[in-house]
């Protein structure tokens, strides 16, 4: 059986969910941070250290103004309102990608890694402002600047992700088949799901059965 250390996933869905349930959009972000609680716990229970969560994209900011505000609002009271949990419950957060929100928001995620930075039964990381080209940009970027030799350890001692094993699993749910920018570098041997449900539709026993499926195959690297 596979070890599991790290799930990565594309929480893709919710915009579809909101305007078949609710009609908006917004409202699809709202049932999707239900189902992250429920991931989260999930990802406990299956004794999961690492879990990585697109939450937004370099390219997310496309989107209508009123979106992304209503995105960040949603994860502001997520921080406010349930960092204290997360902390009891030994849960460690970093944010990958690049912090350039508001001063507020950008204040509360500081806070919200700092107090946890000490947690160790599971490192939730959330990409935000994330986009895995800029960030291999500036991994070449550093690695010139201090004249480093290009190897596979170097790139990585410059990634965002340097201290978090790559993936095991990357699951995209939302019935769509693309990476979207995502940790291109570190899911080169990840096992890939795609999962035909919305991301508020995904429930812990899709989460369990992906899971179950990953361990039982046969992880060959490139050998036989
Ligand atoms: C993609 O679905 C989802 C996002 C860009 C945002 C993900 C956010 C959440 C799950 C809720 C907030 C999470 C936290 C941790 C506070 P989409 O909108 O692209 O869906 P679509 O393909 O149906 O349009």
């Amino acid at each position: 059986m596979n070890p599991l250390n790290h799930v990565a996933i594309i929480m893709d869905g919710n915009g579809r969910w909101g305007l078949k349930n609710k009609n908006s959009r917004n409202a699809g972000h709202k049932a999707g941070l239900n189902t992250v609680e429920k991931i989260i716990k999930e990802t406990i229970r299956n004794n999961i250290k690492f879990l990585t969560l697109y939450a937004f994209s370099t390219e997310n900011w496309k989107r209508p103004k009123k979106e992304i505000n209503y995105l960040f609002k949603l994860l502001e009271n997520f921080l406010i309102n349930r960092i204290e949990d997360l902390h009891k419950q030994n849960i460690k957060l970093k944010i990958i990608g690049v912090k350039n929100f508001s001063l507020r928001l950008n204040k509360l995620l500081n806070q919200s890694e700092k107090k946890t930075s000490k947690n160790s039964k599971l490192q939730i990381n959330l990409a935000l402002n994330y986009g895995s080209k800029s960030e291999l940009i500036g991994a070449f970027k550093n690695i010139n600047k201090n004249k480093d030799k290009i190897s596979e350890k170097s790139i990585k001692k410059y990634l965002q992700t340097k201290d978090i094993p790559d993936p095991d699993i990357l699951i995209r749910t939302g019935n769509t088949k693309r990476l979207s920018n995502f940790l291109l570098w570190q899911i080169a041997y990840s096992e890939i799901f795609f999962e035909k449900k919305l991301w508020p539709d995904f429930k812990e026993k899709d989460y369990n059965k992906i899971i179950k499926k990953f361990k039982n195959i046969k992880r060959n690297y490139g050998n036989i």
